[in-house]
């Protein structure tokens, strides 16, 4: 993780002086005392690139004559009265990009936002420093090869501020989240031989250190307890699976009744009978996505000691062909007593969270329950990459969950429940089958997880769409994402901790 800082402000002898300037055409004041020290160069540097400060833009002047930096770039935050907490952590985001393959160890940041701007600095100066290290994300550790100028440089971000203590404690939370954000981009962008069951159980276990209680079940266990619709995913393939339940108990009051994050892990998803089409087909090691985000979301709660008591429960499987595997036209029994014709085995997310809801929801009986899940190719066509598809039987959860969204930009887009989606479920010989018709696909997803929900206030975020990216945004670099950890985290911290 990128190393930040907080200092008074003073000028640098070495590294890259970062400015971070609204839009205008006047020099703010801090480029006019750099303009000066420079003799009249960065002025220049100025109109000669065109900058004008707009969201996004970037100005280089290197070697600036009378100081010692190797390079002054100004970053541009977009007009004053906009720049809110995603604009400055964008503009980190921004800085970082432009810094790369530049050489730069060391960056200092000074901040110029005038009368106009909503933030204050404290407040622009840790937003933009978690942004810098969400852009700063790699996962590289699979790369023996890699050339030194190939290899980013840059380590160390020293941001200046008038209050540095006042921003560094802004910024306290917000580094706790990175690291749980970068936990769940490192468990989605690991490989399938390496990331399986077994494996992500040993990666919950490292959590314990945090004051995260760890739970595992194992398939004895689950049997036990009736688990026949996760127990069928996993019967075709080599890897036990697991069912890991992490508890964070912050809230003041022990007894305070949980919120329940539950995730969809499967480790890798063939298809299982129902095959999936070999192009492509490797994108299904990040099909655990939504225990990703559940065990991040619990680093990160922890991290920050979140003042709330929260279950993480996930469901880990791998979704194999083999001699063993289960076929189209079974009929397992959930955890529930539900019975389910599985007509397609590729449709198998849904029986993994089947009885993880039970389960969670009998045994924690939680405020709410909001499971996430790479549920669908169909979430893709609907949403593309832009928003989680959220479902949900009540509206006070899901209307938070929206505002959660446009607050840490993991936007969510609800998306209908109806009986007559219901109704698509219906089997001539089970309770339902796990598949509804060619249409509605995310619906029918939906319903079937609604039939393994009570009364409890749940929300299901369908998240194939965000989980991993193929091009690169301000504060996500390609790859995986952490979608929802962010969204999560936003909240448990406005509604439910005391
Ligand atoms: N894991 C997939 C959904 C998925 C697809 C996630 C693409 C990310 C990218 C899920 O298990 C699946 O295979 N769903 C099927 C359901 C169908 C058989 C009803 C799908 O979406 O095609
Ligand atoms: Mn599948
Ligand atoms: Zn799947």
């Amino acid at each position: 993780m990128l190393n930040v800082s907080f200092a008074k402000q003073s000028l640098p002898r070495s590294g890259v002086l970062v400015v971070a300037v609204c839009q205008g055409k006047a020099l703010s004041p801090k480029c006019k005392e750099l303009d000066k020290a420079t003799g009249g160069a960065l002025k220049r540097a100025i109109d000669a690139s065109g900058f004008d400060g707009d969201k996004s833009k970037v100005c280089t002047l290197l070697a600036p004559p009378g100081l010692d930096v190797s390079r002054v770039v100004l970053i541009g935050l977009g007009e004053d009265k906009k720049v809110d907490d995603l604009a400055a952590e964008d503009a980190g985001g921004h800085a970082v990009a432009a810094l790369s393959g530049a050489g730069e160890e060391t960056a200092s940041i000074w901040f110029d936002l005038g009368r106009n701007v909503p933030l204050g600095e404290d407040a622009a100066a840790a937003e933009f420093a978690f942004g810098a290290q969400l852009r700063s994300y790699r996962f590289d550790k699979y790369r023996t090869r890699e050339e030194k100028k190939d290899r980013p440089t840059l380590r160390k971000v020293a941001v200046m501020v008038e209050q540095p203590a006042r921003a560094r404690n802004l910024h306290m939370p917000l580094g706790k989240v990175a690291e749980g954000i970068f936990l769940t981009r490192d468990l989605v962008s690991e490989p399938p031989n390496i990331l399986f069951p077994e494996s992500f159980v040993k990666e919950c276990r490292k959590l314990a250190r945090l004051g995260i209680r760890i739970e595992v079940l194992d398939k004895r266990q689950m049997k036990k307890l009736g688990m026949g619709t996760l127990l069928g995913v996993a019967q075709g393939s080599a890897r036990d699976p697991y069912m890991v339940v992490m508890q964070w108990n912050g809230a003041k009051a022990a007894t305070a009744k949980p919120v329940a994050f539950v995730g969809k892990g499967v480790t890798f998803d063939t298809g299982g009978i129902s095959i999936k089409p070999a192009g492509g087909m490797e994108d299904m090691k990040w099909d655990m996505g939504g225990a990703g985000v559940v065990t991040g979301l619990m680093k990160a709660l922890a991290g920050r000691k979140a003042k709330a008591n929260v279950v993480g429960v996930i469901g880990l499987v791998e979704n194999m062909v083999s001699g063993t595997a289960q076929r189209p036209g079974d009929v397992v029994t959930s955890m529930s007593g539900q019975t389910v014709e599985v007509i397609n085995t590729d449709a198998e997310g849904r029986l993994v969270l089947a009885d993880a809801l039970w389960y969670t929801q009998g045994r924690f009986k939680p405020q709410f329950m909001v499971n996430l899940a790479t549920l669908t190719g169909a979430v893709i066509v609907a949403l593309g990459e832009e928003n989680a598809g959220l479902f949900s039987n009540n509206d006070e959860l899901a209307t938070r969950l929206e505002a959660a969204g446009r607050a840490t930009g993991d936007h969510v887009w609800r998306l209908p429940l109806a009986k007559a989606y219901d109704d698509m479920l219906k089997s001539d010989i089970a309770d339902m089958k796990n598949i509804g018709g060619r249409s509605a696909g995310s619906i029918t997803a939906a319903q079937f997880l609604q039939r393994f929900v009570n009364e409890v206030p749940w929300a299901h975020l369908d998240i194939a769409g965000v989980t991993w990216s193929k091009k690169a945004k301000p504060t996500v670099p390609r790859g995986g994402t952490g979608f929802g950890v962010r969204l999560l985290d936003r909240l448990v911290r406005d509604h439910y901790e005391k």
